[in-house]
């Protein structure tokens, strides 16, 4: 393994309603995964998030294990109703006290708190009113970053605002898998503006606090034409616009990319107000890089999206049936380095990992040398990245502990930590132990040997 410049984050990432559970606990209300939740058959074998990994009360358990590892820094994310329930008027001492403390511990074993302020649990009462398809969105979104920054911005540095934003709008607004549950279509694209002027006028909420970085966090997939048709071509590039431009370009260069292929002016979209894109673009001190692996896709006449997906065959795949491509992150960063050139910010890897059955040997002990392998190929894909002038400063996996994978409920295990959801034992797996090895060899400058 190569050694990694002194100063690079090693860590972990989370998210709350994957792991607090605690749902109506001092004062927390529905976010839309609540209720989505409750809909029969929309998640695996009906599963929710009500009691997840217990993190909110066992949180001292986890932060003694994050301590083990080793880890200096912790990619979590706050619970918007357990802050600010049903995402209006003012906050929830008892929801702060919960990060509070979190913030304290982690402080105290050494670990730098990352916060992301926005993965996934939009206040009900908000989605109500329009959700992300609502301009007033992105204004009670900086709203509820200034009461938790007012709290915690004088021991949190670094700040996330948004988890990926494309997979909100795709996923939970074009194709209804993930919460609120919409099938729009092209009608979701409101709420890639939306999120993206949340992501300023949160960004200035944030800094009129005290925050001295704020960041950005996209799930980013180098895109692959399933031929080398015109037709296919065509189709990869609708897509990469999508997923990789989309949410980025309006950040770092100020403008929307061309939306032609989905008969689309952007310009001329009358949901983009004066000014918009000048808060919108204001700098990022990083841009947070979510990887899972890179999409094919040939191109689909006659339908409302131009394109399908294709499966990449010849690779190894995880669990959950994705392949294992570690040379897509080199591609991917490379690739945002070579679009955006020196505009672009430092990156961190805020999320990679992979789902691997896991159920305990006989002797209790859980050998998951598919993702040591996994993370082994994605780490060294970052140090290939970095050794081609890609400015990365940090790796945290997904994730620190088994969670509630959204649609797929229990059944996707992404975690260095196994997690017996009957007992809520904690079992760390091989990974946790190869993992700490190496955040340690690099810490002692002793990796490369
Ligand atoms: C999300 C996580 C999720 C992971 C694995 C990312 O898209 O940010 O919440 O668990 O992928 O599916």
């Amino acid at each position: 393994m190569p050694q990694f410049p002194p100063g690079f984050a090693w860590g972990v990432a989370t998210a709350a309603y994957q792991i607090e559970g605690a749902v109506a606990e001092d004062g927390r209300t529905d976010s839309v995964w609540d209720t989505f939740c409750r809909q029969p058959g929309v998640i695996r074998d009906g599963q929710t998030g009500d009691v997840a990994a217990d993190h909110y009360h066992r949180w001292p358990e986890d932060v003694a294990m994050m301590a083990d590892l080793g880890i200096s820094a912790y990619r979590f994310s706050v619970g918007w109703p357990r802050v600010q329930p049903g995402g209006t008027g003012g906050p929830n001492p008892a929801g702060l006290d919960f990060y509070d403390r979190l913030t304290d511990a982690l402080l105290a074993a050494g670990i730098k708190p990352m916060p992301t302020l926005f993965h996934w649990d939009l206040p009900q009462p908000l989605e109500d009113a329009g959700g992300w398809l609502s301009r007033d969105t992105a204004g009670r979104f900086a709203d509820y970053a200034a009461l938790a920054a007012g709290r915690l911005a004088d021991r949190i540095d670094t700040w996330i605002t948004l988890n990926e934003p494309f997979i909100v709008m795709a996923f939970g607004y074009a194709l209804g898998m993930h919460a609120p549950g919409k099938a729009l279509m092209l009608g979701a694209l409101p709420t890639a503006h939306h999120q993206l002027l949340g992501h300023g006028l949160a960004t200035a909420a944030l800094r009129a606090s005290g925050v001295r970085r704020v960041m950005l966090t996209n799930n980013y997939s180098p895109i692959w034409p399933a031929s080398d048709s015109p037709g296919d071509r065509a189709a990869a590039a609708a897509w990469d616009t999508l997923q990789n431009r989309l949410f980025t370009d309006p950040v770092i260069a100020g403008s929307y990319p061309d939306l032609s292929a989905f008969g689309l002016d952007a310009d001329g979209l009358d949901l983009i107000k004066d000014g918009d894109l000048a808060c919108i673009s204001v700098p990022l001190d990083g841009l947070g890089v979510n990887y899972y692996m890179p999409t094919r896709v040939s191109a689909l006449a006659d339908a409302p999206l131009p394109f399908q997906m294709e499966p990449i065959p010849g690779y190894p795949l995880t669990a959950f049936g994705w392949p294992v491509i570690p040379a897509g992150l080199t591609e991917l960063l490379v690739q945002l380095r070579d679009r955006y050139g020196d505009r672009l910010p430092p990156v961190y890897i805020t999320e990679n990992g992979c789902s691997v059955a896991d159920e305990p040997a006989a002797d209790g002990s859980i050998d998951d040398q598919f993702r040591i392998d996994y993370l082994d190929g994605h780490i060294r894909a970052v140090a290939a990245a970095m050794a081609a002038g890609v400015d990365v400063r940090g790796y945290l996996t997904w994730t620190m502990m088994n969670n509630f994978e959204w649609s797929e409920g229990y059944h996707q295990r992404f975690g260095l930590v196994h997690v017996d959801f009957e007992t809520q034992r904690r079992t760390p797996k091989s990974s946790f132990a190869w993992y700490r090895g190496l955040i340690a060899a690099q810490r002692n400058g002793a990796a490369g040997r």
